[in-house]
């Protein structure tokens, strides 16, 4: 049987932090939907065609470090925003959802395109700041020199991006738990998801 876990948020919320931890703690299968988006946008910087990059995507291309930085980010909210590129990675997300044992996906428009049918959906986000701090100090951690105010003004224009596509934006399903970090720790947000996933689980849905 499968169960999935769909968390959504804008950029740096928190999402990958809290997917990890979660699928961790019920042994479910994770997937970070945003390295697919990255993995497209980094071809496409090297010339590439999106579309063609979006379908002939390799599993080895999502460990790749490079894409982890702000070019690569910035270039993968402007493939998202292409309808048949979001189309051609939708097959895999959906399997991938309803693999058997459990998944945990975190994006834009998991509960709301991917899994419409998630049995848990959490919608995670944070203040500008906060985030923009949070992604300042893993940046530097990783070694990328960024400035604060760059990094900022990078997620506003990306987030604003993500809200504003005509297909799949950036939204909070009706039926999601929010979940706002701003004030809140990791640990304290983890344990709220665990908790929400186990008011499910425990129904024995797997
Ligand atoms: O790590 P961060 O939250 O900054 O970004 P990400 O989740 O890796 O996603 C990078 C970009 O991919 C986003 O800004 C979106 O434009 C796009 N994306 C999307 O459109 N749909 C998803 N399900 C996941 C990511």
């Amino acid at each position: 049987m499968s169960f999935c876990v769909a968390i959504d948020g804008p950029a740096a919320a928190g999402k990958g932090t809290i997917a990890r931890a979660v699928a961790a703690h019920f042994g479910f299968a994770h997937l970070d939907s945003g390295l697919l988006y990255r993995a497209v946008g980094r071809r496409a910087l090297q010339g590439e065609n999106p579309l063609e990059a979006a379908r002939s995507l390799r599993p080895e291309e999502l460990d790749d470090p490079v894409l982890r930085t702000p070019e690569v980010a910035e270039a993968a909210s402007r493939v998202a925003a292409m309808p048949e590129v979001r189309k051609a990675l939708t097959d895999f997300q959906r399997a991938f959802a309803r693999r058997a044992g459990g998944a945990v996906l975190d994006g834009r428009d998991i509960g709301t395109v991917i899994c419409p049918e998630a049995e848990v959906k959490l919608f995670v986000t944070a203040s500008d700041e906060v985030r923009a701090r949070r992604r300042h100090a893993e940046l530097l951690e990783r070694g990328i020199e960024a400035e604060f105010e760059d990094v900022l003004a990078d997620l506003r224009a990306r987030d604003a991006r993500d809200r504003e596509r005509a297909v799949a934006p950036l939204a909070k399903a009706d039926d999601a738990l929010l979940l706002d970090t701003t004030e809140l720790s990791i640990e304290a947000a983890v344990n709220e998801a665990i908790r929400a996933v186990e008011r499910r689980y425990g129904q024995g849905r797997v």
